[in-house]
């Protein structure tokens, strides 16, 4: 009930495969078509994800949960969502608790894993890693952020949490002006955001960060090519102003080379008065999170915390329904899931 979402079609699986297997690695295995039929996928897994409904259509299955890099999210989230349809995780995380600080090569871990598993989620710290394992891999791989490169399932999540959040005060996607802001350059999930916003029509683009920390060039050509209007600035106040979607992002210190944090200014941060000041009352801010909350932290600001127009938190809360999507489509269960769900 109250879905957006397009007609269900069975062969989704195939229609996102990357090159003829069925793992996801980026958002380009997307189109708008197959968003939208896969964002009913999730839809159906709602009741699931808040255990209203049960449905065990992954019993017996494994999750190997390969985790070479911090996180709190996409680790937990892939987890519970994997146990929500019936199947059981094995994590590793940290390279000093996998075999790889044995000198043991990604093709040999991705074999063996998929040995022992039946689907395989990995984050690792360098860009193209995660199509390395899946290379290796007969059972589907799933991209959990392969360093400064992309985080598809974020980007996913993202855009189902822009699409329901405009649906309940009668925007399109189409048009929508999304501003991204802070570190562009390092930051994979508006990596992969704005290629799967690129799919939509008549879009603005503003991007705001420090010189130093630019969305990288490739990008912006990709989207423009597209016809979309992408502005790059400095000025907050000036570049929120009409956004529709106020996306901020942490600066990844952990990943710079030779940039500095010099030039980064508090000016970046996103807070209540600016909030207030630039933006409308159905602007939507977001955040893929974890916010830096340490003293001198420029992205978002707590003062935001019980301003409605704050949606971090219903966006965390997508990421199940969509992670079950994930598992369910590449898993070819999607099909099975409302004829298998019962009450609790
Ligand atoms: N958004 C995100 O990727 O969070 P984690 O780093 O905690 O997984």
């Amino acid at each position: 009930p109250g879905s957006t979402h397009s007609a269900y079609k069975a062969d989704l699986r195939d229609v996102i495969a990357s090159e003829g297997r069925h793992h996801l690695l980026s958002v380009e295995q997307f189109t708008r078509e197959s968003v939208g039929e896969f964002f009913r996928v999730a839809d159906i897994m709602q009741p699931i994800a808040r255990r209203q409904k049960v449905c065990r259509v992954l019993e017996g299955a494994v999750l190997a949960n390969l985790f070479f890099e911090a996180s709190t999210r996409t680790r937990v989230s892939f987890g519970a969502a994997f146990c929500r349809l019936g199947g059981s995780v094995c994590d590793t995380t940290g390279f000093s608790f996998s075999s790889m600080a044995k000198g043991e090569s990604i093709y040999d871990t991705s074999r063996v894993i998929a040995g022992y598993a039946d689907a395989i989620v990995v984050r690792h710290p360098e860009k193209g890693s995660v199509a390395e394992f899946a290379a290796a891999s007969n059972i589907p791989v799933i991209n959990g952020g392969d360093g400064p490169g992309e985080h598809p399932s974020q980007a996913l999540l993202d855009l189902y949490t822009i699409e329901t959040e405009f649906s309940r005060v009668g925007k399109l996607v189409d048009g929508a002006h999304i501003a991204l802001v802070g570190d562009l350059k390092y930051g994979r999930t508006v990596h992969s955001l704005i290629k799967l916003l690129a799919l939509y029509r008549g879009m603005k683009f503003t991007l705001i960060s420090p010189t130093a920390l630019e969305m990288p060039a490739h990008i912006v050509d990709q989207v423009s090519r597209n016809g979309h209007v992408v502005v790059q600035t400095q000025s907050m106040h000036d570049g929120l102003r009409g956004a529709d979607v106020v996306y901020a992002t942490r600066i990844q210190k952990e990943r710079f080379v030779d940039e500095s944090m010099e030039g980064y200014s508090p000016d970046f941060q996103i807070n209540a008065s600016l909030v207030d000041a630039v933006c409308g009352k159905d602007t939507i801010i977001m955040h893929p999170l974890p916010r830096d909350s340490r003293e001198g932290a420029n992205d978002l600001a707590t003062d935001l915390n019980h301003d409605p127009r704050l949606a971090i938190f219903r966006q965390t809360d997508n990421g199940i329904p969509i992670r079950m999507a994930i598992f369910a489509v590449l898993m070819g269960v999607d099909t099975l899931i409302q004829r298998n769900m019962r009450d609790v």
